[in-house]
């Protein structure tokens, strides 16, 4: 009964709260790849130029694919990590060369392509396609913690198993789409809206300082903040 309240809330927040953005207006699997791999080490407002420019360019898999270093190499200049950029260049060529030029539908397919881990496969399956995949990465590493006030550090292997484990437990039931059908991610509440609505709270409320508790709508659940602790939760990575 607290999962499903608890995941309706979030939901109904994010349906009301969500930010407009790019990527979320037609959701590929090619989109939603380029926004997330953009995303990793970059704010949300740097990413929306880069991201509008790279499309326009390299508005397909194959574009990608065909294009030259230097040329995808600018248009990721000042992003940084430029082994983003080469690894999705290399991603890009395997889909032309063992995919067909179309972007893979299984989460063992994807987490093949270079530069494609646990979460950005989760991320792309989900949101584009309904799978029912968890993602847990920067803000839902923390909105998770703070539920359950995680009390150990995010660089030990249990404590990630531990949000791993609620992220999937969390997960509505599947809503899987089928290629053919239109996108309309929005109206929509399976994995992937839940996916990116835990994302969004992380974003937006549940920050690393001073999290706006008071604006939250799943705080009545939350156990770091009925224990106070939430600033100090995940706690920091001893050096
Ligand atoms: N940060 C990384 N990916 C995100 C997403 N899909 N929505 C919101 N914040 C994000």
């Amino acid at each position: 009964a607290w999962r499903s309240r608890t995941r309706q809330r979030l939901l109904d927040w994010f349906l009301e709260n969500h930010r407009v953005l790019p990527w979320r207006s037609d959701p590929q699997p090619y989109h939603v790849w380029v926004s997330e791999i953009m995303l990793q080490q970059t704010q949300v407002a740097t990413v929306i130029p880069y991201y509008e420019r790279f499309l326009k360019t390299f508005p397909t898999v194959s574009a990608l694919a065909a294009a030259d270093e230097e040329t995808l190499l600018s248009h990721w200049e000042g992003l940084g990590y430029y082994r983003r950029a080469r690894s999705m260049h290399a991603a890009a060529k395997q889909i032309c060369q063992r995919h067909d030029e179309v972007f893979p539908d299984t989460f063992e397919a994807v987490l093949d392509l270079p530069g494609i881990g646990r979460y950005t496969a989760g991320a792309i399956l989900s949101i584009s396609q309904g799978q029912a995949f968890p993602v847990l990465e920067g803000n839902t590493q923390r909105v998770f913690s703070r539920w359950v006030a995680m009390q150990g550090v995010l660089s030990e292997k249990p404590t990630l198993d531990l949000l791993w484990n609620i992220a999937g437990a969390m997960l509505p039931r599947s809503n899987a789409k089928r290629r053919d059908q239109k996108p309309s991610h929005l109206p929509d509440r399976g994995p992937g809206i839940f996916n990116q609505a835990a994302m969004e709270l992380g974003a937006l409320i549940c920050t690393p300082r001073s999290p706006k508790c008071d604006q939250c709508p799943v705080r009545a659940g939350c156990c770091a903040r009925k224990l106070g602790i939430q600033e100090t939760i995940p706690g920091k990575v001893k050096k």
